[in-house]
């Protein structure tokens, strides 16, 4: 049976990018929505690395005896954290994910082009623009609170920054995280079609 820690077994802290591989792994084993999981680890590992980095985006992980047990990635502007991460790693990110990118391109500009307002009936519902990008808890981890934590910590940092309203898209089948954000405060605001047929949905947390 997988381990499963106490609540006060693990600490919560801002990930640096030695946080960055970890988080990659995270991200590609257990979140499958998207296209950025069939880019590969390499790629995603350098895309963590960068969001550590960026002054305007964070890494928030969980950490147990020097293991990632969860992690969480925020922007707050996602135009200009692709634009650092293009202009700083994208020639080097690109060479080792060319392939996958190639196959995946009809996802990438799906995602690029989603509007920064709600979609559908809700067309002239504005969203925020920091985005909580993704939140994976481990496996054997799950269930026990470490997300609600995380997404506290998230908030929290949030609030430092002075940022006082964030949004989340998540797929409207996952049960799991629509509970997760819900729980934390997250309002749903917009339904959206990210990827043709398939529909997200788009919670903000604070004023909209
Ligand atoms: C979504 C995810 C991060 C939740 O993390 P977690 O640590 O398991 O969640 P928690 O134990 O902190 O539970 C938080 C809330 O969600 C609810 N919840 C958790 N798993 C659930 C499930 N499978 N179905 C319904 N509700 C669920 C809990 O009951 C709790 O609600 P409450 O606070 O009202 O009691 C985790 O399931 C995960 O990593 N999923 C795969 C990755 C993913 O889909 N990420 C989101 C898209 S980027």
């Amino acid at each position: 049976m997988s381990e499963q820690p106490m609540s006060s077994d693990y600490s919560i802290r801002l990930g640096t990018s030695n946080d960055a591989v970890a988080a990659a792994l995270l991200h590609s084993s257990r979140i499958n929505e998207g296209f950025l999981p069939t880019l590969g680890p390499r790629f995603l590992g350098r895309l963590y690395r960068r969001i550590a980095r960026d002054q305007g985006s964070f890494l928030m992980v969980a950490e147990k005896d020097g293991e990632i047990l969860a992690m969480a990635s925020s922007t707050e502007n996602l135009g200009h954290l692709y634009r650092v991460f293009i202009l700083r790693d994208g020639v080097i990110a690109a060479a080792g994910a060319l392939f996958p990118i190639i196959r995946s391109l009809p996802r990438v500009f799906e995602t690029l082009k989603y509007p920064s307002q709600g979609g559908s009936d809700l067309a002239k519902t504005p969203l925020p623009e920091a985005e909580i990008l993704a939140v994976a808890v481990r496996e054997g981890s799950s269930g026990i609170g470490v997300g609600r934590q995380i997404m506290v910590a998230v908030i929290a940092e949030f609030t430092r920054r002075g940022v006082e309203s964030f949004k989340v898209i998540t797929s409207s089948d996952n049960a799991a995280a629509l509970a997760l954000y819900r729980s934390v405060g997250f309002r749903d605001t917009a339904a959206l079609e990210v990827h043709e047929g398939t529909e997200s949905l788009a919670l903000v947390w604070g004023a909209s």
